[in-house]
């Protein structure tokens, strides 16, 4: 069977009715070839002098790894120059980076997550690429973009998607249409489709958390992990499984491909955080593909793609993925707020 290529999805996406338009198709191509470049370098591990820290902290306040460098670099490279952006922004950079003069200006921003599950590079397990497409607003083409341009809910998405390495290295993409993942098909040098439309699997009884955050968590939460913990004879009366990679690139993949809910809730460890995972690079792009896939994905209390964020590193409590768990959870929340 022949297969479509990334090139040929997007084309047809182009076709369609509502088209996508050939910036944007030009957008993607770039950031999946970008993706391609980080593959190499996530695969070259030691040998290429790609693993451990730079020395450095990144705005987070976490220690970066050469690779969360080096991939930050390679997205910013390949992006600069097409003329489809008019800015950048990343979990790796304080603030916004700007196209220089020397290129045109384009209609899009581009967020990124240059390598998620970062602390896995070192022992050899899953990372990912995470990135989320947003239309700047119209007036940017006669001004400088600020950060207050990118500070859009993530409704206003216009695609997301990441790329996955690990035993094979896929991207998954959606511009709105569903959600489909392609593999890198390394003697082609091309993305090739494997699946799609992907539908979340309902009824798995699989949850993805850090449990040794349990004793920070909010009632609710903690109330619903001792249901699911308790088994056959407790609320659910069920068993439940447990996962978690601690890269959520990799925890969301396998929710999309058999089920279950991933959560990295609020906790009381740092009352400035809400949350570890960051709205803008994390969980609006991840919420968009699993509610194009079917899912649904809330903080808490309220969808997280309807957050009208107020700053471009803010952090926010995280359930996603199968609609009943996480409309079970929400309705704790709701009887305990
Ligand atoms: P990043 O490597 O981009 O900083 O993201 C790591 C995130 C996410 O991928 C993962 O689910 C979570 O942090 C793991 O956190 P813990 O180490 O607290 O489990
Ligand atoms: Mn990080
Ligand atoms: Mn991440
Ligand atoms: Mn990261």
């Amino acid at each position: 069977m022949q297969h479509k290529t990334l090139t040929q999805f997007l084309v047809e996406q182009q076709r369609r009715e509502a088209a996508l338009p050939a910036q944007l198709r030009l957008l993607i191509e770039i950031v999946a070839r970008a993706c391609k470049a980080i593959s190499i370098s996530v695969n070259k591990g030691a040998l290429g002098g790609m693993l451990g820290d730079i020395g450095s902290e990144n705005v987070q306040g976490e220690a970066q790894k050469k690779l969360d460098v080096i991939a930050n670099e390679r997205l910013l490279e390949a992006n600069e120059w097409g003329g489809h952006l008019a800015a950048m922004a990343s979990e790796e950079m304080e603030t916004i980076h700007l196209i220089p003069n020397r290129y045109p200006k384009g209609e899009y921003l581009l967020l990124f997550d240059p390598i998620d599950g970062s602390s896995n590079v070192d022992v050899n397990l899953t990372v990912g690429t995470i990135f989320s497409v947003l239309k700047a607003p119209e007036d940017v083409s006669g001004r400088a973009v600020t950060e207050e341009d990118f500070l859009q809910a993530g409704t206003r998405q216009v695609a997301a998607g990441y790329a996955i390495f690990g035993p094979q290295t896929l991207l998954v993409l959606s511009v709105g249409t569903g959600v489909y993942e392609f593999g890198l098909d390394r003697e082609m040098g091309s993305w090739v489709m494997t699946q799609g439309p992907l539908t979340i699997p309902t009824g798995n009884r699989e949850f993805a958390i850090n449990m040794s955050n349990e004793r920070h968590w909010a009632p609710p939460m903690r109330r619903y992990i001792a249901d699911c913990m308790a088994g056959k004879t407790g609320a659910r009366g069920a068993d439940f499984n447990m996962r978690w990679t601690g890269s959520m690139v990799a925890d969301i993949h396998r929710i999309l491909k058999r089920g279950g809910i991933f959560l990295y809730p609020w906790d009381s460890r740092d009352p400035a955080k809400p949350g570890k995972l960051r709205l803008m690079y994390e969980a609006n792009p991840m919420g968009y593909i699993v509610e194009q896939a079917g899912g649904t994905a809330f903080d808490g209390t309220r969808r997280i793609m309807e957050i009208a964020p107020n700053a471009l590193h803010q952090r926010v409590g995280v359930a996603m993925g199968d609609e009943a768990e996480v409309a079970r959870l929400m309705s704790y929340y709701a009887e305990d707020p």
